[in-house]
């Protein structure tokens, strides 16, 4: 962890709408946030909602086309000199639907969260929420993880559970762990940036440390 009192520049990656974007910047504009500072917004989508709501916001927001680059790690290179540029240490994944490549994953090794949306490690993927409907569980949820080599199968930092209801539809169901994914990203974010925390097998643990334990 850094120092006390350093501030720690977070760059945000997104693809399109951006509301979990939005809830982290409007709790950074809340003073939520001791050290955790968006920078910048990269997108490998011109047309992401979320880079109109970082300009409106006065951060500096970029796009790079995957399909403008030779291949994943030519792609990954621009978004990473963007990040270099901006001095960003922690990377925050806001509704960014692509698999991490090794250029980033090798550049801030255990310094890349996603959100997604079910409780992982159940319904991985794209259409989580109809995912969890179609199988009929009772319970879902929204999940904050480290990002690895895999499909949203990294360490977990925090989860919420949100009710599956007889009657939910894909929509209903999303729009109810949306408000939950938005509270809990800011908490994961603001523990992995404030708090002392250890990554023992696939468990992240918090505070001080005794074997065993989990925060
Ligand atoms: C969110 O529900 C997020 O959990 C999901 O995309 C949505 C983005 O919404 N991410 C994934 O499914 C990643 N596997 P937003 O653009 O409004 O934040």
């Amino acid at each position: 962890m850094e120092s006390a009192d350093e501030i720690i520049p977070v760059g945000v990656m997104l693809s399109g709408r951006g509301s979990n974007f939005e809830a982290l910047l409007r709790k950074q504009c809340d003073g939520y946030f001791q050290r955790a500072r968006i920078v910048c917004v990269v997108s490998d989508n011109p047309d992401a909602r979320g880079l109109v709501t970082a300009k409106a916001n006065g951060i500096p927001a970029y796009a790079i086309a995957p399909h403008a680059h030779p291949g994943k790690a030519a792609y990954e290179n621009a978004v990473l000199q963007i990040l270099l540029q901006h001095g960003v240490s922690l990377v925050v994944l806001a509704g960014y639907m692509r698999i991490v490549g090794r250029v980033l994953l090798d550049h801030f090794p255990g310094r890349i969260l996603n959100i997604h949306p079910s409780l992982l490690p159940s319904f991985p993927g794209l259409h989580a929420q109809r995912q969890a409907i179609e199988h009929g569980v009772r319970f879902s949820g929204c999940t904050v993880h480290f990002v690895d080599a895999g499909m949203d199968t990294g360490p977990i930092i925090g989860q919420r559970v949100v009710p599956v209801l007889p009657d939910d539809t894909e929509d209903t169901l999303s729009e109810r762990i949306l408000a939950q994914e938005h509270e809990l990203y800011a908490e994961c974010l603001k523990r992995v940036t404030e708090e002392p925390y250890e990554i023992r097998g696939r468990t992240v643990c918090f505070g001080p440390q005794r074997r065993g334990d989990r925060a």
